[in-house]
């Protein structure tokens, strides 16, 4: 029972809408709780081939709850800490591709809930941000580990001190984002993008998703090492032989997640 998240699934796309807008969506316990189940749910329905996540209202996610964290001991906030980043592995785990359709503020947690998303699309009004050294505070959720994974280390570096919120615009200049749209074109376009990945091979955009994920933090020849590992998987299966069969014989492919 869900009574902050609304889900939607339609035709093996799923899409999850964060639903807290008296609190700008901000992560507490409960809410970090409820997605850890609907994101552990999506991972195991076979109908559901990729995922968006996005917010209601202004906000995408404003950040993890000032007002819960401020009353927590160091004990409590690190157990909320704990809850958040095993939020994040398990959506940078699972093999299904999700995308988090950027609406509006994603700031703290909530930059940081978009970073372990595999492709960020923003409309204009999103803004991005890891303010939390304004609050006394680092962030908790991965933001220093994620955010120069995807700027670089100068770049999160200046965001992690200034506390700077920035535009969309500006977070697409810097890699932070892939792709930003006007406002009422954003879920349009991310299910364009799903749609686009659904239509390859469910398990090699797994296996690439691993791949990716994995070797990123692998020295490189170990990293090579297991796409080699990965490329074995991906030619065990159907899907290989129908995608590389349909080309040469000039007709659709017709995947089956085999
Ligand atoms: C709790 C929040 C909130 C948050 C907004 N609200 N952000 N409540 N936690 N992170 C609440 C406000 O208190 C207010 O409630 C209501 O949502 C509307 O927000 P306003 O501030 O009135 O809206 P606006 O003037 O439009 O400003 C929007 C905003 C601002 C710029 C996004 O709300 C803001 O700066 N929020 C905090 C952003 C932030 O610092 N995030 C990082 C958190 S630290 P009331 O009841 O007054 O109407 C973090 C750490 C992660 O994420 C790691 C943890 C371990």
């Amino acid at each position: 029972m869900y009574t902050m998240l609304k889900k939607e699934v339609n035709e093996g796309l799923a899409i999850v809408t964060i639903d807290r807008p008296e609190a700008l969506n901000a992560l507490n316990n409960a809410l970090l709780q409820e997605l850890k189940d609907m994101f552990t749910e999506l991972r195991d329905d076979e109908e559901v081939r990729a995922i968006i996540l996005t917010g209601a209202g202004k906000a995408f996610v404003a950040g993890a709850d000032i007002a819960a964290m401020n009353a927590m001991t160091p004990i409590e906030g690190r157990e909320m800490m704990i809850l958040g980043h095993s939020l994040m592995d398990l959506i940078e785990d699972m093999e299904k591709p999700v995308i988090a359709a950027v609406n509006g503020f994603a700031l703290g947690g909530g930059c940081e809930l978009s970073m372990a998303c595999d492709i960020r699309i923003a409309s204009e009004k999103a803004k991005f941000g890891q303010p939390e050294t304004g609050l006394g505070i680092i962030p908790g959720f991965g933001g220093t580990q994620r955010l120069p994974r995807l700027v670089g280390k100068s770049m999160a570096k200046y965001l992690l001190f200034t506390s700077d919120v920035i535009d969309a615009e500006r977070a697409e200049q810097i890699g932070l984002v892939e792709k930003v749209v006007p406002v009422g074109a954003l879920m349009e376009e991310a299910e364009k993008v799903a749609r686009r990945i659904m239509a390859n091979g469910p398990i090699a955009v797994g296996l690439v998703k691993k791949a990716v994920n994995k070797g990123y933090d692998l020295p490189l020849r170990e990293a090579t090492s297991l796409e080699i590992e990965l490329e074995t998987v991906a030619f065990s299966t159907e899907d290989k032989t129908e995608g590389m069969t349909a080309f040469q014989e000039k007709r659709d492919k017709h995947f089956q997640n085999k």
